[in-house]
């Protein structure tokens, strides 16, 4: 398929102060059709508004997936990606659970690096800033029958993008959720798939007005096990070992949670993935065998926990501040996106 390029003769003003996250978008995106059973139409085009009929299937049932990478420009000027094809691999085992077709991992690839060239000077390069990089397939047929639509949008803007909370890498509070559930086995969970996030907000807001900063997820069947916190995955660093929930179907297979297992693994730290009971964390953060909690995500990077509460208790932990171990993952993954540490899994793609 031919990508046709249109640029625009009318830029944006970049935006001068903090950022915040996905805020401000770039003057390009990236824009292909799904009808007749195949993907055409594939363009980089001006950014602009989408004009969709009332009844496209998208607004009435939900058929839509994203996902969320990034890029980053260094000192040196290299512009780089950190493990792009991952997300677009993840996306097309999204658009399955829900029946949107598949694309072309490669065609897009090179279709999403050709549009960060052409936005490339709307990258930031302070400390903690980065390119977020949102891909997204909505379902447009126009037509209110309940099935797999016949025709599709995909879409990749581009965000330049500070910190995802406004706090930094200060420690968050955590609520743990006995009622609502993020996702259950055979459902949507393992998937980025739209409706998760939707069904995850009264559950923030709960956690919100309670006075703390994000719910963590308990499985849903017993309520016992964690799974995820707000959006993200979670790890404990116990006295003996590293533990992380075990993918076992309601729980997002995020691209930092892998990265984060293969660095601390090659480090030569022991990282168990399993199923963590939430009495097991309790019980460690009273007897000071649980040192560190911290939430991995694309957006997040790194988030310290420095307190959860649960069953209407409070907990600490590592003293309410951001341990060593968050710390060294946070510079490590950081230092490997931005080009300060060497790359030796052969994570970046370097574009420029
Ligand atoms: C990400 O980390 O990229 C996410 O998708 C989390 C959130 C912004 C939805």
């Amino acid at each position: 398929m031919e990508l046709k390029v249109i640029k625009t003769d009318n830029p944006k003003k970049k935006p001068t102060g903090a950022l915040g996250f996905g805020k401000y978008f770039t003057d390009h995106m990236f824009v292909m059709e799904y009808d007749d059973g195949k993907w055409h139409d594939a363009r980089i085009q001006p950014y602009a508004p989408f004009t969709l009929e009332p009844c496209c299937s998208v607004f009435h049932y939900g058929q839509a997936v994203f996902e969320g990478t990034k890029a980053y420009r260094n000192k040196k000027g290299e512009i780089r990606l950190f493990r792009p094809r991952d997300n677009l691999e993840r996306m097309n085992n999204s658009s399955d659970r829900i029946c949107i077709p598949e694309f072309d991992v490669d065609f897009v690839l090179e279709a999403l690096k050709q549009l960060v060239l052409l936005d490339g000077d709307w990258i930031p390069t302070d400390e903690g800033t980065s390119l977020y990089i949102r891909p997204s397939i909505i379902a447009t047929e126009n037509a209110l029958g309940v099935h797999a639509a016949r025709s599709y949008k995909m879409f990749i803007i581009l965000s330049p993008s500070g910190s995802y909370y406004a706090h930094g890498l200060e420690p968050v509070k955590l609520y743990v959720e006995e009622h609502y559930v993020r996702a259950c086995i055979g459902g949507t969970g393992h998937h980025k798939v739209v409706g998760n996030y939707a069904a995850s907000l009264k559950a923030g807001e709960k956690a919100n007005s309670l006075g703390y900063d994000q719910a963590m997820w308990l499985d849903s069947n017993e309520h016992k096990y964690v799974e995820e916190v707000g959006s993200m995955n979670i790890f404990f660093a116990f006295k003996d070992k590293v533990r992380t929930p075990a993918l076992i179907g309601s729980i997002l297979p995020g691209v930092t949670r892998k990265s984060v297992i293969e660095l601390l693994r090659d480090e030569g730290v022991e990282v168990e993935e399993t199923r963590i009971a939430i009495s097991d964390v309790v019980e460690g953060a009273e007897n000071g065998n649980l040192k560190e909690v911290f939430g991995t995500g694309t957006a997040a990077v790194i988030s310290p926990v420095g307190d959860f509460g649960y069953g209407g208790k409070d907990y600490a932990v590592g003293g309410g501040k951001m341990g060593e171990l968050s710390r060294h993952v946070y510079d490590e993954l950081t230092g490997i996106q931005t080009g300060r540490v060497p790359d030796r899994f052969g994570w970046v793609v370097r574009i420029k």
